[in-house]
This record gives structure tokens, sequence and C-alpha cells, in this order.
């Protein structure tokens, strides 16, 4: 049987105090509907349809490059009225599965639960026992088989006490399942059309209706404030370090880890303390990254070291390369083998060759270096006249004395040394030393300042 999954999309989300929509809030860095989209996609749906409307192209244009159905529902009128929007494009005979943009912890293998727990033709609902169930609807059963849903604010004080909820996500054929939305009322305290009635609709039609119960309450939680958000967002990171330390990543502090996209880890790599990791990320084998540091969409080769307190950002670097503390690696910034950056060095759009070194206080923008160079501390490259960029070229094996400035476009032969102090705006040739300084002077007669006052 086919499957459409209907993702529920549109809401405002009122309860974040947001200009953003509420299913764009980020969770672990993505869009809380990515999350939902994707789990969709590892269940294996051939037909994912996205109800939006509150946002309308800002949340369209925020997955434009993913293949989906979008219907819209141009006034949000409640969870029934916008499964209803997602109906006419339904095959009658597919199995429809509903999910919600605000309930982004859901596993595929719980899905998985729900659809196999209902045969064709039954409807199933997915429900957990919560220890707050305050603000979810609540599941009613008469002898232990599932009568309805009742809405907190429609609960009465039995109802309200019941801790069994409806995570509202459902599993219904869609031929009935349109009969059922084409009859929904909106006679209740919010004067909405109410997705979870069907579930009372389909028990007066004498269809079988299965509360499939979810054995983790987190996985379950909708998101509508952003306490709750806080709390997804660490029982997420809980989730994401727990794998880390099952593929045997080792983690200082499993509480101090954040990772918001995707981590890949070789074999014996280490994380410290407050470790940041953002968008594509991966740590070779026998990485150390120290606290305190921020990596975001970088490639970290093996053995290598990012020792405290950096930022690094767009690079990559091969293996045993040092880094920091105290560096920024931009984007471009791209380190062959055994590479030394040490601190207060920032490095952007540059390819640094096996070997070299840029120890202190230096900028190195736009440059091509090459193998066994030393950067003498405090060197910068001028790659930027105020209107371009310039690149500076370092053959192999040059040693840069300390405090040069290289006024790019320049380039210094391979072997050549630079005397420290140097502004170098004209290429220096292999080999050989080249500086360019102002002779020492001791000025005579002069005398130190007084105080006037
Ligand atoms: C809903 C359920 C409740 C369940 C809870 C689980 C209903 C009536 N209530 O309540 O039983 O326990 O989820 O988290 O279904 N949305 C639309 N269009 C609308 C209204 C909502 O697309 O007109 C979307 C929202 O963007 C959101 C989702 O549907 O993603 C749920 O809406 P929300 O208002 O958060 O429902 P809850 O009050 O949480
Ligand atoms: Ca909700």
């Amino acid at each position: 049987m086919n499957t459409t999954i209907v993702i529920l999309a549109a809401g405002q989300g009122k309860r974040m105090n947001s200009a953003l929509p509420k299913v764009l809030q980020p969770l672990a860095g993505r869009p809380l509907l990515r999350h939902v989209i994707d789990g969709s996609r590892e269940f294996g749906a051939s037909d994912i349809c996205v109800v939006y409307g509150h946002g309308g192209d800002e949340v369209r244009e925020c997955f434009a490059g993913d293949e989906l159905r979008w219907a819209l529902q141009a006034e949000q009128l409640g969870t029934g009225h916008a499964v209803q929007q997602a109906m006419p494009d339904t095959p009658d005979n597919n199995r429809v599965l509903v999910l919600y943009g605000d309930v982004p912890l859901l596993r595929p293998q719980t899905l998985a639960m729900l659809v196999d727990g209902c045969r064709a033709g039954e409807v199933g609902v997915l429900t957990v026992d919560m220890d707050n169930p305050f603000g979810y609807g609540r599941i009613v059963r008469e002898k232990g088989r599932v009568m309805k849903s009742v809405e907190e604010r429609d609960a009465n004080d039995d109802e309200k006490a019941i801790s069994e909820i409806n995570t509202g996500v459902i599993c219904a054929p869609a031929d009935r399942l349109k009969s059922w939305l084409g009859r929904l009322s909106n006679d209740n305290s919010q004067g909405e059309y109410y997705l979870t009635d069907v579930l009372g609709m389909a028990v007066a039609d004498g269809v079988v209706v299965h509360g499939i119960k979810a054995d983790n309450q987190a996985e379950v939680m909708g998101i509508n404030d952003k306490k709750q958000l806080a709390e997804a967002e660490r029982a997420l990171q809980k989730r994401l370090v727990e794998q880390l330390l099952e593929d045997g990543v080792t983690i200082a502090d499993p509480a101090r880890v954040d990772i918001r996209g995707e981590l890949k880890c070789g074999r014996d790599v280490f994380i410290d303390v407050n470790a940041v990791f953002e968008g594509d990320v991966s740590l070779g084998d026998n990485v150390k990254v120290e606290s305190n540091n921020l990596i975001r969409n970088s490639d970290i080769g093996a053995g290598s070291t990012i020792h405290s307190n950096c930022h690094v950002e767009g690079a990559t670097t091969g293996a045993n390369c040092e880094v920091g503390p105290f560096s920024r690696l931009r984007p471009g910034a791209t380190l062959a083998t055994g590479v030394k950056i040490g601190n207060f060095v920032e490095v952007k759009k540059s390819t640094i060759a096996d070997g070299s070194k840029v120890n202190h206080l230096s900028y190195i923008g736009d440059a091509v270096i090459g193998r066994g160079v030393n950067i003498g501390a405090g060197t910068i490259t001028c790659n930027y006249d105020g209107v371009n960029k310039h690149q500076t070229t370092i053959g192999d094996d040059v040693f840069v004395g300390s405090g040069v400035e290289l006024v790019a476009p320049v380039e210094i032969g391979k072997g050549a040394t630079i005397g420290a102090g140097s502004t170098i705006s004209k290429s220096a040739p292999e080999g050989k030393l080249t500086l360019e300084r102002a002779k020492q002077v001791t000025v005579p007669g002069w005398k130190p300042p007084t105080n006037k006052k």
C-alpha cells in the first residue's frame, strides 16, 4: 500500500513569540520542519505533502530543494481543516500518515510501529503516557479500547486526569479519512476543526482505532514555546551524543557538546567540553578537539589537534596539523599535512603546504604558501587594496621574519629569507635575503618629555 505523509506546518506558533514561523525555529541547527521531513523520507514515504500557511513563502523557500507536495491552508482553521487541504491530490486507496511540523523528534522506527499496528482500513493513533500531560489531547479509552481524543481545553476533570496523550500522529485510510474530515464541526472551545475528532468518528463508524503507545516521552513532544524548544534541543543533543559514544568517540562530558548538523568521526576521536559543531563536520582518526571550540562545515584530518578556543569555518586540514589555541580558520583555509597555526592567527582562502608554520599573531589571506615555510610572528598579508583582493605566493622553505607586511600581489621565491619588519611590495628572489627597512638611528640630544603641570 502506498503511504502519503501529511505534515502540518501552517500554524503561526503564537506561543513562540517570534517573527520566525514556528516550523522554521532551529533545533540542533536545522528548522523543526527539516527534522520531520527527513524522518518521513527515512521512513520511506512515497508521497510527502506539507500543509503550509503562516509564513507561506518563507517556509516553502526554505525547502525549495526538496521533492515535496505543498498544500496551502490560507486560514488556519484547525488541524482537521489543515489535513483536508492535502486530500484532493491524495489517492483514495493510499494510507495517510499525519505528522506535525512541531513534533520533530519522532523516529522512523516509531512510525513503522504505528503503521504495522494497523491493518488495511483501520485507524491508528500514536499515544504516550506523559508525566505532565497538560496541554495535550487526552486519549479516552473504554475497556481498553480507544473511544476518542479530547483537547485539554474541552476536557472535564476526569479526562484531564488521564495521562495517556494524543501525540497528534495518526494513520488512516485516505478514503475514510476524507469522509470524516468532510463531516468535522468546529463546535468546541477554540472554534477549530480538530483532526483529533476523527478518532471518535471512526469509532462511531465501527472502525477499529488502535492507540499505539510510544515508549519515549521526549520523542513525541510537541514544541509550542521556547521552553519546550530548549527541552527538545537537550533531548536531541543527548540522542546525538549517545550515538557518538556508541560509535567509540571519547567525550569528556556528554552534556557539553552540541551538534548542529552532521558530525562524522573516525576512530579514537577525543572531544573536550564546550565543543560546538555546525553544518557538516568530519573529524579523522585520532583527532583531538580541546575545550571551547566552534567548528563549522570543516574537515579535520587524522591525528590533528584543535587546541582550545578556536573558531574554524569552511576549513580543511590534512593529517597531523595543530591549530590554536586561539586561532581562526575562515572559509577556504586549506592546510596540508603537519601544518601549525598558532595563537591569534587568522587564515582565510589560503593554502598552506606540508610542514609550514604560522605560529603567532598573523593574518594570512588569499595566499599560497609552499612547504616548510616559517612565517614569523605578526606577519600580515596585505591582500586588500580597498577595492580588490590580491594574492600572495610564497615558495617552499621560505623564512619570513617577524612583523613583515607582504603587500599583494607579491611573490616570494623559494628558499628566500625576508628580514623582520619589512614591507615587501615587490617580488623577492629565490634563495636570497630581502629586506626593506629604514636605517636605525639614535637621535642625538633627545630628551624624555617632562610633566608640565
Ligand atoms: C495538537 C492536538 C493535540 C495533541 C498535540 C500534540 C489537535 C486539535 N490537537 O494540539 O491533541 O496532543 O497536538 O502535540 O489536533 N496546524 C496547521 N493548521 C492549523 C492548526 C495547526 O497546520 O490550522 C499545525 C501547526 O503548525 C502545528 C500542528 O498543526 O505544527 C499542531 O498544531 P498546534 O496548534 O500546535 O496543536 P496543539 O494545540 O499542540
Ligand atoms: Ca503543538
